[in-house]
């Protein structure tokens, strides 16, 4: 199994998911947070507003997908995520050993 973390632009979200969801992905973690990346003390826009802060508020996406699925979910965040324009955000994947749904107890793939 891979624990996919994307740091997407907050105005994608909703697109994300959906595109996401289309490719087979059962459930997301989602967190409002604030980052920053190569242009650190540089400004970036978001609607509309120039920060010259050095932290950009973001929305992170955490999948766990069954290994098979990864890459088309890095794609499909990829592709959908893409405006082009700094910001437009980054993907990490990690391995995950282990899953459990709480309710039923089961395990890894059948978990996710
Ligand atoms: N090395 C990193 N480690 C962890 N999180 C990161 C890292 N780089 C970027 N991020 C996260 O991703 C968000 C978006 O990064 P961003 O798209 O600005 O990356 P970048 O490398 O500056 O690319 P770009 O030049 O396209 O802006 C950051 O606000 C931060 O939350
Ligand atoms: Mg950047």
């Amino acid at each position: 199994m891979k624990y996919i973390i994307a740091a997407i632009k907050p105005f994608k979200l909703d697109e994300v998911r959906e595109a996401l969801t289309a490719v087979g992905v059962k459930g997301m973690m989602v967190s409002e947070i604030k980052g920053f990346g190569a242009q650190s003390g540089h400004t970036e826009i978001y609607r509309g507003a120039e920060y010259e802060v050095s932290f950009v508020p973001k929305v992170k996406l955490e999948v766990a997908v069954r290994s098979a699925l990864a890459e088309s979910v890095v794609e499909t965040i990829a592709k959908v995520a893409k405006t082009d324009k700094i910001g437009d955000g980054k993907i990490f994947v990690l391995d995950l050993s282990q899953a459990l749904r709480v309710r039923t107890g089961e395990t890894n793939e059948d978990a996710l």
